[in-house]
């Protein structure tokens, strides 16, 4: 069970050189959503939004069309929201465990608290992304729910929770990741945005890449959820996307959250970060570190340079078990990621052919060792 968590920030840039595009904040009066993908206005539009959606076929990319479900179906799949049932929470509400009788399928359901940080804005989104994407790296969507003023999704469900809840305040005793598992994680979760970079039409940008947002099936199988903040990325020769600034503090890349110009190469030191925590098993942000050490990224920086020191990155839990090549090789593909001037970082298939390469390699070792 995890704790709630208010990480997001939705900030203004600092830079007015380039002025974002105005987003409609949840607590305007008259909300009106936009995307490349869709305009929807809540207000004038006598639809609710599960016709809109039911209405809106997969795309090009073969995504699969969302199911409208009840509320009362919902409710029975979770015994009325049981706490019992109960999985975690995050800005968007409460998410719990169910099983739909109608398809013997385990599902996860997650709930939009009225109160919270996010809003229909990203339910939209959310579902809109999902029935566009079709990918074994991407959390499928099964459904949802929009009467009245209930917002619910229902996703597959992932027995094994999330990346952070395997990485970070792990139980005394209990055994961190192994090193293959890691490498395994990182390469698809690499893979997933590899295809929302590169073979979504139109291609799409994550914006919210992080731990928690990497679900994990049996055999550790990784898939990224949560694309309530994704945005259509730049077409024809834009480079950039301007908007407000959103995220999670410790993620979001500094160029992004100094001029609100969203870029690909955002989600990359994003995912640089993820990488990060995965070799060393520290949190991108940690408060409860010395002063030094509370930004990973910046605690990571002078041990880029450290040839000799990079063993000290290692997560202690690993107990030294990882190939030193690889493990050196794996911070190098984090570093340059999280390199400060967008352009510098790697573009995504890069990413994913170097951590395909380490992951194969430390599978075939740990094969050998086990026949
Ligand atoms: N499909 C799923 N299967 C199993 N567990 C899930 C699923 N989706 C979410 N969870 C659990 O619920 C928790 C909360 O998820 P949620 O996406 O709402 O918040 P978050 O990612 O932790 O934070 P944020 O809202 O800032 O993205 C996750 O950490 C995970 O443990
Ligand atoms: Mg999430």
């Amino acid at each position: 069970m995890n704790p709630p968590k208010t990480t997001r920030t939705a900030s203004t840039p600092s830079s007015t050189a380039d002025a974002p595009a105005a987003t409609p904040t949840i607590s305007e009066p008259r909300q009106v959503i936009q995307s490349e993908n869709f305009n929807y206005d809540a207000n004038v539009s006598p639809r609710i939004d599960s016709e809109l959606i039911a209405s809106y076929e997969g795309g090009p990319s073969g995504g699969r069309k969302a199911r409208a479900f009840t509320y009362r179906e919902l409710a029975a799949a979770c015994c009325n929201f049981n706490p019992e049932c109960f999985l975690g929470e995050g800005g968007f509400g409460k998410v719990y465990k169910g099983h739909l009788e109608s398809t013997n399928e385990y599902v996860a359901i997650k709930q939009l608290d009225p109160n919270g940080l996010q809003g229909r804005r990203e339910f939209l989104v959310e579902v809109m992304t999902l029935s566009l994407a079709d990918h074994p790296n991407l959390v499928k969507l099964i459904g949802f729910c929009a009467e009245g003023d209930e917002r619910l999704l229902v996703y597959e469900y992932m027995p094994l929770g999330s990346l952070e809840d395997h990485l970070h305040d792990l139980l005394p005793g209990s055994k961190g990741l192994d090193w293959a598992t890691r490498l395994k994680i990182a390469a698809g979760a690499a893979r997933g945005l590899e295809y929302l970079h590169n073979k979504m039409e139109p291609p799409v940008i994550y914006r919210d890449l992080k731990c928690s947002n990497i679900l994990l099936g049996p055999g550790f199988h990784p898939k990224l959820s949560d694309f309530g903040l994704a945005k259509v990325g730049p077409l024809g020769d834009k480079t950039h996307v301007s908007t407000r600034v959103m995220g999670t503090y410790g993620y979001c890349a500094p160029d992004y959250a100094m001029t609100g110009q969203l870029t690909f190469k955002s989600d990359i030191y994003s995912f640089g970060v993820v990488l990060l925590e995965i070799i060393t098993g520290r949190k991108a942000i940690d408060f409860s570190k010395p002063a030094r050490e509370q930004n990973l990224v910046a605690w990571a920086r002078p041990l880029f340079k450290d040839r000799k020191g990079f063993i000290k990155m290692a997560d202690p839990l690993l107990e030294g078990r990882f190939p030193p090549k690889a493990m050196y090789q794996a911070i190098y593909i984090a570093a340059l990621c999280v390199q400060e001037k967008p352009n510098m970082r790697p573009a995504i298939l890069d990413v994913v052919n170097a951590l395909d390469f380490l992951a194969n390699q430390s599978l075939a070792a740990s094969e050998k060792k086990s026949p």
